[in-house]
């Protein structure tokens, strides 16, 4: 049976499925509509504007992320109206907050220009720490938005650093709701909510007080969810002014347990700075917890264990190799064994390692050892 499916977009045909958003049934066929607000896993706002387009027979531009598609619907994304309309919604965005990135000149040549005009501007000394990583920006270099069309509004804000691990900048917020639906729809922490209303609205925790005198438990979700500079990292902020290739990204899998979660860490002149999830993909699908995002100072502390110790008789330490002390652990294991039995001897394991290492831990206990002594720090 032929589908009934089939949704014009710019001129062509194609099949959606009962469910998409106008915005899905164009990205599954390679159809580019920008968005700022959208955020996918999570349900849509409609608050940005930026995916405006133009639907046949609506008296008005419909935000593509929001609206589902329909049968026999036609419509275009590209349209003068519709370029119209998404810069303009950029120009108002911009003009809501203190992004200083676009203090350009109209013949626009370089971004590390752009980045020396704004620093060299005695009202925008503090280049934003998202300089060349902000949705924002990258839209407004696209859609060729000046930023300069309406008035600025004034900073109301002052900037919140007074947790260790997020800085919030509200002057810079734009109100996208993204740091709400990761909080509430991803993580469901629940700990951060719009507050206030009209030109006063912002995104508030508890009653608006400090993030760490709320509920938050310090994930991160909503830092990583942030399309601009209003949410960021010690890291983001020591980098600030600094460009993006500066740093390079290095996949691994978080070592805080055993879940496996996909993480990329931010390196940068040999130092991780940075820590964030890799959205779409298993298991975690971009999610972090406040340990795997923020719990990495310990690479670089000059306190840190490298080598094993070994007790010494006078109750001190001494640095060894690790044939050393693998070879003293196996000789006290046997001797152990030898004088009491192989269950005398107990194996702990840990929710630290992976699956891999744990099925190692047991085989080691029961297949070398002998015993069935084998637990796991989760239920101790
Ligand atoms: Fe659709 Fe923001 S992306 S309204």
């Amino acid at each position: 049976m032929e589908s009934t499916n089939i949704i014009r977009i710019d001129g062509k045909e194609y099949e959606f499925i009962s469910g998409d958003t106008i915005l899905d049934a164009a990205r599954r066929n390679g159809i580019d509509i920008p968005t700022l607000c959208f955020m996918k896993g999570a349900s849509p706002t409609g608050a940005c504007r930026v995916c405006l387009v133009e639907v046949e027979g609506a008296r008005t531009l419909v935000a593509s992320c929001a609206m589902p598609a329909a049968p026999k619907m036609v419509v275009k994304t590209e349209t003068e109206r519709v370029l119209n309309a998404r810069r303009m919604n950029l120009e108002m965005l911009i003009s809501s907050g203190h992004h200083n990135c676009l203090d350009q000149d109209p013949d626009m040549d370089t971004r590390v220009d752009l980045q020396s005009r704004s620093m060299a501007s005695a009202e925008h000394r503090d280049i934003c720490p998202a300089y060349g990583d902000c949705r924002l920006q990258e839209l407004a270099i696209r859609y060729q938005v000046t930023g300069n069309r309406f008035e600025p509004r004034d900073s109301r804000y002052p900037i919140e650093n007074v947790n260790p691990f997020i800085i919030r900048d509200l002057s810079r917020c734009i109100l996208c709701g993204r740091c709400v639906q990761a909080c509430n729809e991803i993580q469901v922490n629940n700990a951060i909510s719009y507050g206030y209303r009209g030109s006063i609205s912002k995104i508030v925790a508890k009653g608006d007080r400090a993030l760490k005198d709320s509920d938050c438990v310090f994930c991160g979700e909503c830092v990583q969810a942030c399309p601009v500079g209003a949410l960021i990292t010690f890291g983001d902020f020591e980098a600030k002014g600094r460009p993006k290739g500066e740093t390079n990204l290095v996949r691994t899998t978080c070592s805080y347990c055993g879940v496996g979660c996909q993480m990329y860490l931010h390196v940068r002149d040999g130092r991780v700075v940075k820590v964030t999830g890799i959205e779409g993909l298993g298991p975690n699908y971009g999610r972090l917890c406040v340990k795997g995002r923020f719990g990495y100072d310990f690479i670089h502390d000059p306190e840190r264990l490298k080598t094993p110790l070994i007790r010494t008789s006078g109750g001190g330490f001494r640095e060894a190799t690790w044939d050393e002390a693998l070879g003293l652990i196996a000789d006290r294991l046997y001797e152990i064994k030898k004088e009491s039995g192989p269950d005398s001897i107990g194996v702990l394991s840990s929710a630290r390692i992976t699956n891999e290492e744990n099925y190692l831990a047991q085989k080691l206990a029961r297949a070398v050892i002998g015993t069935n002594n084998v637990d796991h720090c989760a239920r101790l």
